[in-house]
């Protein structure tokens, strides 16, 4: 056994103890209210490196949601490595939905269930657990930095303001981040670019106040009928967004990416019935469910906010209807350009005599990674000897904002984590497999040892 693997099976139950710790947090970073446990995270994770040995531990950037930066003891003539993560979580609703409630962590079969759990918690956590055991093993065998932020779920802004300020943080001979699942269980995955995303809340008012229906209706504006008239003319249902000039921004995967993503182990049925527990696939079907997945643009409806929803009935013709959307971008549509394009289209869209407005929230520009690198040979051989096999190289769907920034030094970004597809992030009854953090300290662990090694 190795001294990283023993190190972490002696110490597995006091290590869930912290996570579980860590978990109990409501850090969610989109609702104000939490403002106060976004930052007990962050310190909970400063405090943390500071006991297992980081000498600098930093609080940047923002009092509610500060960036955690620390330093490990120094590896003079060693490369230095930057660990990425976020202590942020999405909301946890619907709490109804939750077989234990999500902020009381709870081990069942070998998960612990709780959000955040994978996304982002847990990771980090393994990250961090890494580095314990490398310490405990002696001399850190590189520099290793952490830099742990707490808005990722809602954009990462703190976070890019300090960047463009002090740009020499991401300084680095690898920044590895473990924020997206394996491919598949025992398949760890490193991803080779990740969506972008351009969140917005379209506003429609159609009069001053609500309306009785019986005494104007037939002849007064209907807000949320209107809305749903523009939601329809911006996509169609075979799937198409109708948004003019979307599609000319996609680039089409080579036919050796795709031939690549076409040899990938994938069981379309499995997939529909037991991931997305639905009767249909939808969208561009005359493209593979990767390629729809992973290089095309997507236009969701979040939630549709207004009018009469409460218990019986109400004869009311809302004056206000409000809709929260967004899209999934590909290579070349960054944020900028399609936030233009979708307001443009809801403008034309709209009839006269509403009031419409396209209020943008937040968002993400798409990002392809180079994986051909050495620090990410080296991460493939850690996997290689804990799990057996290495990292297979696939895209995401998800985005994480601040990775075009991470690599803008120079170092290789590693997307590369240990959860697993049915992790449920940002879904009721998320989860992470405890095996999977185990391996994941050992095989980060590992890495660390190797990159030190050269
Ligand atoms: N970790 C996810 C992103 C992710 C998950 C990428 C799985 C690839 C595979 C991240 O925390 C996330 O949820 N990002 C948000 C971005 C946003 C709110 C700006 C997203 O993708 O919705
Ligand atoms: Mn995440
Ligand atoms: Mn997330």
């Amino acid at each position: 056994m190795s001294g990283l693997e023993s190190f972490v099976t002696a110490n597995r139950d006091r290590m869930l103890e912290e996570l579980k710790a860590l978990l109990r947090i409501p850090s969610i970073s989109t609702d104000p209210a939490h403002d106060a446990d976004c930052r007990r995270a962050a310190e909970w994770v400063g405090d943390h490196l500071r006991q297992l040995g980081c000498p600098t531990v930093e609080y940047l950037a923002s009092a509610t949601h500060p960036v955690v930066w620390a330093e490990g003891p120094p590896a003079p003539g060693r490369p230095t490595v930057l660990v990425y993560g976020h202590y942020d979580v999405q909301p946890p609703d619907p709490l109804d939905e939750w077989t234990s409630p999500p902020f009381e962590p709870t081990v069942r079969n070998g998960d612990i269930f709780a959000r955040g759990a994978t996304d982002d918690k847990g990771q980090t956590f393994a990250i961090i657990k890494a580095f314990e055991a490398v310490l405990a093993q002696g001399k850190p065998p590189v520099n290793v930095r952490f830099l742990i932020e707490g808005q990722e779920e809602s954009g990462s802004q703190i976070l890019f303001d300090l960047l463009a300020k002090e740009p020499q943080r991401v300084a680095a001979d690898a920044v590895l981040v473990a924020d997206t699942p394996y491919y598949l269980p025992g398949w760890p995955a490193v991803e080779t670019g990740l969506r972008g995303l351009c969140y917005a809340e379209i506003n429609v008012r159609t009069s001053r106040t609500d309306l009785h229906s019986g005494l104007y209706g037939g002849a007064a504006p209907n807000a949320h009928e209107t809305l749903v008239q523009i939601l329809a003319a911006l996509k169609g249902t075979n799937g198409r967004i109708k948004i003019p000039g979307l599609y000319e921004l996609v680039e089409r995967p080579s036919k050796e990416i795709r031939d690549a993503w076409g040899k990938l182990p994938f069981n379309e049925r499995r997939f529909m019935r037991d991931e997305v527990g639905a009767k249909a696939l939808t969208g561009l079907t005359k493209y593979s469910v990767f390629e729809r997945l992973w290089a095309l643009p997507t236009f969701e409806i979040h939630g549709i906010k207004g009018g009469f929803t409460g218990e019986g009935a109400k004869t009311v013709i809302p004056a206000e209807a409000t809709a929260k959307v967004s899209l999934r971008l590909v290579p070349k549509q960054t944020e900028k350009k399609v936030q233009r394009l979708l307001a443009k289209a809801v403008k034309a869209a709209a009839p006269k005599h509403a009031d419409v407005t396209v209020k943008f929230i937040h968002g993400a520009d798409p990002v392809v990674v180079d994986v051909v690198s050495r620090p990410i040979e080296l991460l493939s051989q850690a996997f290689k000897e804990v799990e057996g096999r290495g990292v297979v190289p696939v895209r995401s769907g998800g985005s994480i904002p601040i990775v075009p920034e991470l690599g803008k030094a120079g170092a290789p970004v590693i997307l590369s984590g240990i959860g697993l597809p049915d992790d449920r992030l940002h879904a009721p009854n998320e989860k992470i497999n405890l095996e999977q953090v185990w391996k994941g300290a050992r095989v980060f662990g590992r890495f660390f040892q190797l990159m030190g090694e050269g």
